[in-house]
């Protein structure tokens, strides 16, 4: 099938190209993880490293998390925005360390649950803590399946959430799930970029739709502007 071959193909990139390094790659600590993907759910890449060096140097564990005061984790946060991130930060730190023992959660649905948690940030943390099989289905996601596979369906759309989220849970290596889904969050980040992808030594540019019919700036596609 056409999916067993992305999913080859990916791996192989990422064994064999992908030099993207960050600290909380390969990490299994989920509080760590918990805090990386907090910090780049609205913050990019680059302004986030700093933050998250200093977090862990602050506060190694949740339960140094939970027992700072409110102000000196607010101070810590300060120039990432979005306050709420940092509010919740603290309820579900204190919530894991008081009633949970400081044991993170280990099941997607008890980390789904958690404050400040939704779909993409559970598929992460399960996947990359416990290596549970959820796809991760963040941006750049939507791009590099609507790009290789041609798929024209809005990506804001209810039906387009749908039909990527089933895809993408498709294409998941099932035995490698947090390798698979860091290598195509770097895979977006790195190569199939939202400006001058990398086609001419793309992987997949023999039978990626966008490349081939020369959409790769039309893609993906949004109703909503
Ligand atoms: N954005 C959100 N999570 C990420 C991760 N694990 N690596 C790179 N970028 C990300």
């Amino acid at each position: 099938r056409p999916t067993d071959e992305f999913s080859t193909l990916l791996l192989k990139w990422n064994k064999e190209k992908n030099t993207r390094d960050m600290p909380w790659k390969g990490e299994k600590d989920p509080y760590r993880i918990w805090l990386s993907e907090i910090i780049l759910q609205q913050t990019r890449v680059e302004q986030g490293l700093a933050y998250y060096e200093r977090f862990i140097a602050k506060f190694p564990t949740i339960k140094d998390l939970a027992a700072a005061p409110d102000t000196t984790v607010f101070k810590l946060w300060e120039g990432l925005g979005y306050y709420s991130r940092c509010r919740n930060l603290l309820v579900t730190a204190r919530y894991i360390s008081s009633d949970l023992n400081g044991v993170f959660p280990d099941t997607y649905d008890d980390i789904r649950a958690l404050k400040g948690i939704g779909p993409y940030t559970a598929s992460a943390i399960s996947s990359f803590a416990y290596n549970l099989p959820h796809a991760v289905v963040d941006g750049n996601v939507f791009r590099v399946l609507s790009r290789i596979f041609g798929i024209l369906t809005p990506i804001d759309s209810t039906e387009g959430k749908k039909y990527f989220t089933e895809l993408a849970d498709e294409l998941l290596d099932k035995k490698n799930p947090g390798l698979y889904n860091q290598a195509i969050m770097d895979f977006g980040a790195v190569v199939c970029k939202p400006a001058l992808p990398l086609c001419p030594t793309c992987v997949y540019n023999k039978d990626c739709y966008a490349y081939l019919e020369h959409k790769v700036n039309e893609l993906p596609v949004k109703e909503k502007k």
